[in-house]
């Protein structure tokens, strides 16, 4: 089929490099140009593992094109996707303006029928909004559908989802546009749930909120591990081992971060004041999230009394492994708190150094070649992603080149009694 991508954002690349992956035939509009002449060029703007072998095998293939032009995408495609940024504002609502934005510029140049496809995670009663604005704008009178079809992909593994799906949610209200959303579909072989829009634009707020409320659910149950000397990498095994629960997303830690979770749970809340049924648990699980973070830099503070001129290595920059993703990251607002008490930080990710200083978002860090680089004459290591790397450093090694054995682990990353073994004094979450 012929598609068209507007945005060329993680969501966007993924989802367009996938589509034309199974065989569809796909246009990627972004109105960057820098990005647009990138990817032309062959480069990825994003680290992602497996993309960019996928996306040069399908521009070498022919099935899948960058342009800036929304004109030439909407008039060669069946089905075009909206794949804009939705970011919050100040009071946690969705900003919608690139939503209304991609609406508009679809409206001007639409003269046949098409099915308006929102990718984008958006607040429910988009659909019905991004409908009257192509109406509006459309002085063609040319008919189309909308449909919402979120999207669940993770970073680091966004290939994978993308491909084997858990379900495929297709929010439409005609047959014809679900007809079409099918066909896209088929070559993924998942179980597909054919709801209204509404519904559809629903779960995904709900689904991530679920999720994050999972986490701090966990993170809550470590701290009661710790006042009491249980662990709760055992309390975590046995409750997720009862299949209604699962153990997926209770690993407890130092707080989820990263562009989706923070920003959902934050508009579903904002979604559910406006609807007059105000989410208040989803205000806990904020809670929660936030003061992980800070009794985890309580202990490293508690542990080595002052943090000024103290020499801490960082390892993890990214909100979680196998990303270059820095944004709204915890592992960023431990650093900064660090340099911000005077410690002298030292850091080391095997992806996420490049953005951390091209954002400016870790002034007066010192960065690292090597995870054993970083930790040259520390007092402390401080261990903020679970990075696969990490967790294969000899102890014997890191001890050697460490002024002191001080291991913070906010990703419950290491053997604990490994650790002690080799003489460290090790501190971790919610385990002794
Ligand atoms: C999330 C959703 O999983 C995905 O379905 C949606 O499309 C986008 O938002 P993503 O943000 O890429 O995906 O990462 P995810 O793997 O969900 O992790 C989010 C955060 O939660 C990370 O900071 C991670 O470290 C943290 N996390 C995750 C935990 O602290 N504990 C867990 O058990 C799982």
């Amino acid at each position: 089929m012929k598609l068209c991508i507007i945005g060329s954002g993680y969501v966007g690349l993924v989802t367009g490099a996938c589509f034309a992956e199974v065989g569809h035939q796909v246009i990627c509009v972004d109105n960057d140009q820098r990005k647009v002449d990138m990817l032309i060029a062959g480069e990825i703007p994003i680290y992602e593992p497996l993309l960019e072998g996928m996306v040069h095998k399908n521009v070498g293939a022919k099935r899948l094109s960058f342009t800036n032009s929304v004109e030439k995408g909407v008039d060669e495609s069946e089905v075009i996707f909206i794949a804009v940024p939705t970011p919050p504002q100040p009071d946690g609502s969705v900003d919608l303006s690139y939503i209304e934005q991609a609406a508009r510029e679809i409206a001007v140049v639409l003269k046949d029928y098409r099915v308006i496809v929102d990718k984008s995670t958006v607040p429910v009663k988009t659909g019905e909004k991004v409908a009257a604005t192509i109406r509006r704008y459309n002085r063609a009178g040319a008919a189309f559908d909308v449909v919402s079809n979120p999207e669940f992909l993770r970073e680091g593994c966004a290939v994978g989802d993308l491909m084997n799906p858990d379900r495929i949610v297709i929010g439409s209200s005609n047959e014809q546009a679900t007809a079409l959303m099918k066909k896209i579909y088929e070559p993924f072989m998942a179980p597909i749930l054919v709801t209204d829009i509404s519904s559809a634009e629903l779960i995904k707020h709900a689904a991530n909120s679920f999720l994050a409320l999972k986490i701090s659910y966990i993170n809550m149950v470590s701290r009661i591990c710790e006042a009491s000397g249980a662990d709760i990498e055992n309390v975590a095994d046995g409750i997720g081992a009862d299949k209604r629960i699962g153990r997926n997303f209770l690993n407890a830690g130092i707080g989820y971060g990263g562009s989706c979770f923070p920003k959902d749970i934050a508009a579903f809340i904002a979604i559910s004041e406006h609807l007059g049924e105000p989410f208040e648990l989803l205000k806990e699980v904020q809670r929660i999230n936030r003061t992980q973070c800070d009794r985890f830099i309580a202990k490293i503070r508690e542990a080595l009394w002052v943090l000024k001129d103290k020499k801490i290595a960082i390892w993890g920059l990214t909100f979680k492994p196998d990303t270059d993703d820095v944004r709204s990251s915890v592992a960023i607002d431990i650093v900064n708190q660090l340099v911000a008490e005077g410690a002298i930080v030292r850091a080391y990710d095997p992806k996420g150094m490049e953005k951390s200083q091209q954002m400016g978002l870790v002034p007066g860090v010192g960065f690292a070649s090597s995870p054993l680089d970083a930790v040259q004459d520390a007092e402390a290591l401080v261990i903020a992603t679970e990075w696969k790397e990490f967790s294969n450093i000899g102890f014997q090694e890191l001890k050697a080149l460490m002024h002191t054995p001080l291991i913070f682990d906010g990703r419950n990353l290491l053997d604990p009694l490994v650790a002690r073994q080799f003489g460290f004094t090790y501190y971790s979450i919610g385990r002794a």
